[in-house]
């Protein structure tokens, strides 16, 4: 299998977006891509669009965004896997460059989740686990279920609501800094813990939001990568991993069996130390939805042991200048989280990372050329790991 370069990225204001269409949105990020790739439409192969998609009117989301794209000569899809779909489709195409099927690749994830009311938006993306005994006989959300997980895990490690409140601040911070994001306003705790609760523990200052918004990348095969720039950033390491759909078959609700398989595989192609991660990586992009999930994200990915996760975050560990920062482009919450979007849009953060060329006071002291996207779908159904390097 060849090697597989991002020489190009693009990115959209995510937020409320009713000035666009979806493919307007979608090609507004791809050609942001192909720009800074320096490539044409025509060059492009193969396209993977990442869109969960049931709010928006169109059913066939690759077929418009390559239409307007003008990216018809390319060989097009759907890939679905629920909130993890952008870096589902990131794999996509890079196995498709890897495998030779193409010398470039796009993957573009889109999502108009405002077209649809926000009660619909919150039950569609509540089906996404197991329909018939958990969302039609108990009526289980998203903003529930990571409740469940937040008390299990306040409950035997005697973390907080203060402690959760942590990361809402830090990634409001970084996303006061970054012009793409939904929220430019930082918060305190005390405007965390002023808001209105969704699920108890969890507030509405501890939910990412309902988002419009598209992300691009340009994968390339290594011939072309070193035909068009000299220092690309590689994919380095994808692992993946599935969950089952009920979460009456998890062992507890303290972690993600999923998430931490598909670290041990980014980890193992990636030859990194699964004992001491850390040692190699300068920054890590985590599946924010819910603040439990960035504090479960530290121990899934082993950043801290078992139980200790929320110490990174009560230490602001998690900063840039801490331990590794985490999610210094607002993350989920403060970024906004169109969910096919999302780990596009970690794919075209770690490359500006590692290229150096984030906003100023977001970016990290790139000194191993590594940075981790850890993108969740589901509770934990679906799970990607991948390992972007210089
Ligand atoms: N964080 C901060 N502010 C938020 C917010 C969030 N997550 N969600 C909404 N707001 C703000 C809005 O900007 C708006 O502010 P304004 O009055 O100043 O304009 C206000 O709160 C009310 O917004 P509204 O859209 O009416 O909120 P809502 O109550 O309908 O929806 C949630 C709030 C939390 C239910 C919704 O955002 C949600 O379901 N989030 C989770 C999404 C999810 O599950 N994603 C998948 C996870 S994997």
């Amino acid at each position: 299998m060849g090697h597989v370069a991002v020489v190009g990225v693009g990115i959209t204001r995510f937020g409320r977006r009713s000035d666009t269409t979806l493919q307007e949105l979608a090609s507004e990020a791809g050609r942001m891509a192909l720009s800074d790739a320096g490539l044409d439409p025509e060059d492009v192969e193969f396209l993977a669009v990442g869109s969960m998609g049931g709010w928006s009117s169109e059913s066939l989301p690759a077929v418009v965004v390559s239409e307007y794209l003008g990216l018809e000569r390319a060989g097009s899809m759907r890939v679905e896997a629920a909130c993890a779909s952008g870096s589902a489709a990131v794999k996509v195409a890079a196995d498709v460059v890897a495998a030779g099927g193409a010398d470039v690749a796009m993957a573009i994830g889109v999502e108009r989740m405002y077209e649809s009311p926000i009660p619909n938006v919150v039950e569609y993306l509540g089906r996404a686990g197991n329909y018939f005994w958990e969302f039609e006989n108990f009526g289980l959300t998203f903003p529930g279920y990571y409740a469940m997980y937040a008390t299990a895990y306040m409950n035997k490690y005697g973390a907080t609501e203060e402690d959760l409140s942590e990361i809402s601040v830090k990634n409001h911070y970084y996303g006061s800094l970054n012009p793409y994001a939904q929220f430019r306003e930082p918060v305190k705790i005390e405007d965390v813990m002023r808001s209105r609760y969704v699920a108890w523990p969890l507030r509405l200052l501890h939910c990412s939001p309902i988002s419009d918004g598209s992300a691009a990348v340009v994968l390339v095969s290594e011939r072309v990568a070193r035909s068009l720039t000299d220092s690309p950033t590689w994919i380095r390491a994808i692992g993946s991993a599935t969950g089952p759909s009920s979460i009456t078959r998890r062992d507890d609700f303290l972690g993600f069996l999923a998430v931490r398989r598909a670290a041990e595989e980014a980890y193992r192609r990636a030859g990194i130390d699964p004992a001491r991660p850390l040692r190699q990586v300068d920054a890590a992009l985590v599946h924010d939805c819910f603040t439990i999930a960035e504090i479960i994200a530290y121990e899934d990915l082993g950043f801290a042991r078992r139980g200790e996760g929320f110490m990174l975050a009560k230490e602001r560990q998690t900063y840039i200048g801490g331990l590794v920062p985490v999610n210094i482009d607002g993350g989920l919450k403060a970024k906004g989280h169109p969910i096919g979007a999302t780990g596009v849009a970690m794919a075209v953060e770690a490359v500006k990372q590692l290229r150096r060329e984030a906003d100023p006071g977001r970016q990290a002291d790139i000194k191993n050329g590594v940075v981790i996207a850890h993108n969740v779908g589901g509770t934990g159904h679906y799970a990607y790991v991948t390992v972007y390097s210089m």
